[in-house]
């Protein structure tokens, strides 16, 4: 007697047979290393359940010596911040000829600098707050005559790393000489008073948004990772035509920079209910409990199988 695989069984062995062999790049040097290492780890086992041919690889100086030796296919990028988030590692790999996942160099790198990334939307008429570059103490006049509140921030970070909101010309200077150590270049950008979103992104499609809620200031590192008090709203609780509003402008904000594949959009709407893109992550975290495995969920792609979609994304780069 033979056992006959049904047709979808066999198409998804095809699928997974397809992959290869995969490395999960995962940790890294930057500061969100220890997010990585998690949401590498998660990934790493979703894909692992699935048959996926996937190993985990840590990368230093010999990461692409490694990928060669080790006969890869593919790489899963699931390296926050600097060196893995922000083209560098994307770059190496399209000169290796190794497909990856999620977005190239040029997305990338402005998805990783929020100043540039700024200047894009603006550029394109795409909303986000009004702000001023802090390159040295000089710039600290024309960052309060933005008006108080400000919110200041380094342009390269993440995880809302070295981020302050400041109230009095004081507490401007003292936040940016803070930020400034994570940074050579960090933002003052006017405060957004009002709700907080963040729109997951997968393929060409916008998922269901996602509305948070803390007791904070802000949605600082302390929300992000360790408060039981942050709250989830998924549905948002927008009306159905203002949240296909939002999904739209949040895939027009990740593809005006040329991001690709997958990643997640923040931002946020004042007292009026205009919105302001906040930034965009073109690795965001991949923890059972992350944003966007949340907005998968609602919209009825669970962990793995959002996994093997992002996967996906390495196929079409060839
Ligand atoms: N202009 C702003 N006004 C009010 N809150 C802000 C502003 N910019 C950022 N925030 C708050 O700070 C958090 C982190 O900022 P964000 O720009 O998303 O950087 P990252 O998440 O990379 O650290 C946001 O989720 C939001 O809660
Ligand atoms: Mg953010």
């Amino acid at each position: 007697m033979t056992i006959e695989t049904t047709p979808s069984a066999a198409a998804t062995t095809d699928r997974i047979r397809a992959f290869g062999k995969v490395a999960v790049l995962l940790g890294g040097r930057a500061a969100e290393r220890e997010i990585s290492l998690k949401s590498g780890r998660a990934v790493l086992a979703a894909l692992q359940r699935q048959g996926v041919d996937a190993h985990p690889l840590d990368p230093d100086a010999t990461v692409l010596a490694q990928l060669r030796a080790g006969g890869y296919d593919r790489a899963f990028i699931v390296l926050h911040g600097r060196g893995g988030e922000d083209g560098q590692i994307q770059g190496a790999l399209e000169t290796m000829g190794l497909p990856y996942t999620g977005s190239g160099v040029l997305g990338s790198a402005l998805g990783m600098d929020k100043y540039r990334c700024k200047l894009a939307w603006a550029g394109c008429g795409l909303p986000t707050a009004e702000s001023v570059l802090l390159r040295g103490e000089a710039d600290l006049p024309a960052a309060a005559a933005l008006g108080f509140p400000l919110m200041i921030k380094p342009v390269h970070e993440g995880s809302s790393i070295g981020m302050a909101r400041v109230e009095t010309v004081d507490a401007l200077e003292q936040a940016w000489r803070s930020a400034s150590e994570f940074d050579d270049l960090v933002l003052a950008e006017r405060w957004i008073q009002g709700a907080e979103y963040t729109c997951a992104i997968l393929g060409r499609e916008a998922l269901p948004l996602i509305r948070l809620e803390t007791p904070n200031a802000f949605y600082d590192f302390e929300a992000k990772y360790q408060a039981n008090s942050t709250l989830y709203h998924c549905p948002c609780g927008l009306d159905a035509t203002a949240e296909s509003r939002l999904r739209q402008l949040s895939l027009d904000a990740f593809e005006a920079v040329g991001a690709s594949g997958w990643g997640r959009v923040d931002l946020m709407l004042d007292g009026t209910g205009r919105p302001f893109l906040l930034e965009i992550n073109t690795v965001p975290g991949m923890t059972d409990h992350s944003l966007v495995p949340m907005a998968a969920r609602a919209a009825g792609i669970d962990f793995d199988a959002l996994a093997l979609r992002i996967l996906d994304t390495s196929l079409s780069r060839g």
